[in-house]
């Protein structure tokens, strides 16, 4: 398994290229197949998640030619996808890809709505939470799937194929939000998704189900009204920019006391990043092409934050956060109301010096003058990332393990930040 190693000290400076969203990606590759059309992906980030994805797909028969790079307005080299589901020939997503990774299990709304039936591994849990399903499902029944579990697998057939209803979630979930729309957009009739995921990522879907022919009303708002299509047919899409990633490198070049362009970025998504960021006395501003991060002087200053669903503050910026809070000067409160078991990074950066004392949902962090680098351990992907910003800025050498997690979610890491003056490596461990 690969290691990073970085020795720390070294202020940011330069430009970092912000590519396609992950969480946009994924459910927009389920989306094709909706249809017998060819839907050509572009922006897609070269991600291991992206590859799980495709391997899912490409097992299932849907006919994925990569059809190379574009340059993209940010500078950065996104993958085209050309997908083809007409010639799906099994509607099974086994227990062996989708333990991998849990978005497998956004194939489920879409082959129901477009075959009458789906079988998808139960996802299981991962580190972060158990994660279950159970409110894809209980929509997807509401709008008449017969839904058994059995061996692991949920089973779901609708032989006279979905009708429209209204589905109410009783709390806000990303993944479900995305199952329901992608199945709703076939059904008979319409649906009604009150309680809808807002993030940016659902809207991206929206957009090219639109642009697939789909009736789709809300698009942004927590009420979403589809009114269901015979068919879609196929579309060109260009997959939004990832917040996620901007944001890692916005606290890459606050905490590093630096000044970064984050080219290709959008300040609209990542208001509630900035607001806590400017909080702490980092400067975030819109510059033409993308957005700039900088602190050249003065201490970054203790804040509280609590994770929502958008546009609240992301809970895949909460372990990024930390590593800002625990080298601030003053104390700061993070509170985790998404996942049950999101605080893993915790004894890693206290292992580098941080003082961190988690109570339940919520972590006081008090400012230390150093962080020291350390052999540390990854065990989550955002967990990951606090970890390797914590590097950035800790005294000495930190040496990361298991940097797999890392991979699913961040393009070119060590080469982004070698290129703002990061001493950072991998070290491929030979095989
Ligand atoms: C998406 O996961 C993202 N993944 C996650 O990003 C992100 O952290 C999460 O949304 C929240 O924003 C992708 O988009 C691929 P949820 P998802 O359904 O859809 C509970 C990353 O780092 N819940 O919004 O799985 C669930 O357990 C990843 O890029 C149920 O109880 O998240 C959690 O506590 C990590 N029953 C909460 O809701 C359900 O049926 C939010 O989950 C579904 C969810």
């Amino acid at each position: 398994m690969d290691s990073i190693v970085i020795k720390g000290g070294k202020p940011l400076h330069g430009t970092i290229p912000i590519g396609g969203a992950k969480n946009a990606a994924l459910p927009l590759m389920a989306a094709s197949l909706l249809t017998d059309g060819v839907l050509r992906l572009s922006n897609l980030p070269h991600l291991a998640d992206i590859s799980t994805m495709a391997h899912l797909m490409g097992e299932m028969g849907v006919s994925i030619s990569m059809e190379g790079d574009t340059a993209q307005g940010g500078g950065h080299m996104g993958r085209v996808f050309a997908l083809n589901a007409a010639g799906l020939k099994d509607t099974t997503a086994p227990y062996d890809l989708v333990r991998r990774m849990r978005a497998s299990v956004l194939v489920l709304g879409p082959t129901l709505a477009r075959h009458g039936h789906a079988r998808v591994s139960l996802p299981g849990g991962c580190a972060i939470g158990t994660r279950p399903v159970d409110l894809h499902l209980k929509a997807l029944q509401a709008m008449g799937a017969e839904i058994v579990l059995a061996e692991g697998y949920v089973e779901a057939r609708a032989p006279g194929g979905l009708r429209g209803g209204h589905v109410l979630f009783p709390n806000v979930t990303v993944g479900g939000t995305e199952n329901i729309l992608m199945a709703a957009t076939l059904a008979k009739g319409k649906t009604v998704i009150a309680n809808a995921a807002r993030e940016p990522e659902v809207a991206d879907l929206a957009h090219c189900l639109v642009a697939m022919g789909a009736k789709i009303e809300g698009i942004g708002t927590d009420t979403l009204k589809v009114e269901g299509m015979e068919s879609l047919h196929g579309a060109d899409y260009s997959v939004i920019v990832d917040r996620i990633e901007m944001g890692s490198y916005a606290v890459a070049a606050a905490v590093t006391g630096g000044d970064v362009v984050l080219k290709g970025g959008r300040i609209d998504l990542m208001e509630s990043v900035a607001d806590v960021m400017r909080a702490a006395g980092v400067d975030v501003v819109e510059v033409e092409g993308g957005v700039r991060v900088s602190r050249k002087n003065g201490a970054i200053k203790g804040f509280d934050v609590m994770t929502e669903p958008y546009p609240g503050f992301p809970t895949d910026m909460q372990a990024q956060m930390m590593v800002l809070a625990s080298v601030a000067d003053g104390a700061s409160m993070i509170t985790e109301t998404i996942f049950e078991n999101r605080f893993m990074h915790v004894p890693e950066l206290v292992r580098m010096g941080a003082d961190i004392n988690v109570h339940g949902r919520s972590a006081i962090v008090r400012g230390v003058k150093k962080l020291s680098g350390a052999p540390v351990m990854a065990t989550d992907l955002r967990a990951s990332s606090s970890l390797v910003l914590a590097g950035l800025v800790a005294e000495g050498t930190t040496v990361i393990n298991r940097v797999y997690h890392l991979d699913r979610g961040y393009e070119r890491l060590e080469e982004k930040l070698a290129q703002c003056g990061a001493v950072i490596e991998r070290v491929r461990e030979r095989a």
